[in-house]
């Protein structure tokens, strides 16, 4: 599959204001600055479609992007971006939290994490809690290029075996670079898999 169209739809500061078409959406969330906005921007061949930073904490608000005019990407804004007040941050919180819970149209999560480091708590806590939540994810590694393919593949085996003491099955992940349009091909055509299987309901 490719991205022929990409336009933005709308920002929601909430679950009650998103599109109301009942279009299928595919929402991306992980830290701040993991490259959520970079990832949507590369699958869509778009550059400057979703903002980018290089400063952590640039998207606020949920934000729907139509995709070849019949279902959504949907940019949300990181967690745990410790410089946000309390207030600000448990507000961004309960936004992401009560839109991840309760958007019918949402099929796929995909959960970001910085292919550099070591698994973090907050990943580990929030994966684990989308897990007893019975919320349909898969994990992209981001920023590849920072490590050469290698290294990043060493890395993300090591941080899905971490998934072990506790996952009975790994769910499925991915290893991208959007400065290098790494793993592009799989991620679209994976998204694309569901489409099929859902139209096909
Ligand atoms: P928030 O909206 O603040 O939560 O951040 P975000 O997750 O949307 O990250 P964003 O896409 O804005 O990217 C953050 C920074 O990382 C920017 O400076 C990007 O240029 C950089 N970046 C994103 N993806 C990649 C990548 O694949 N490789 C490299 N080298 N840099 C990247
Ligand atoms: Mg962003």
């Amino acid at each position: 599959m490719d991205i022929k169209k990409s336009a933005f739809t709308l920002s929601a500061p909430s679950i009650g204001l998103c599109p109301k078409d009942n279009k299928i959406e595919y929402a991306f969330i992980g830290r701040s600055n993991v490259g959520k906005s970079s990832l949507i921007n590369m699958l869509c061949n778009h550059k400057g479609l979703a903002k980018t930073s290089a400063t952590p904490g640039k998207t606020l608000l949920i934000n729907h992007f139509i995709i070849n005019d019949s279902w959504y990407l949907v940019d949300l804004p990181g967690y745990g971006f410790a410089k946000r007040s309390k207030t600000v941050q448990q507000k961004l919180q309960q936004m992401i939290s009560s839109y991840i819970l309760q958007r019918e149209q949402l099929v796929n999560l995909f959960v970001l994490i910085d292919i550099r480091h070591e698994q973090q708590k907050i990943d580990r806590e929030f994966i684990d809690w989308l897990g007893e939540s019975g919320v349909p994810f898969t994990i992209v590694f981001t920023k590849a290029d920072k490590l050469g393919l290698v290294k990043a593949k060493q890395n993300a085996e090591k941080w899905m075996k971490q998934l072990e003491d506790s996952w009975e099955e790994q769910p499925p992940y991915f290893i991208t670079s959007s400065e290098k349009r790494i793993g592009r091909e799989e991620l679209l055509n994976y998204i694309d898999e569901i489409n099929k299987e859902i139209e096909a309901q």
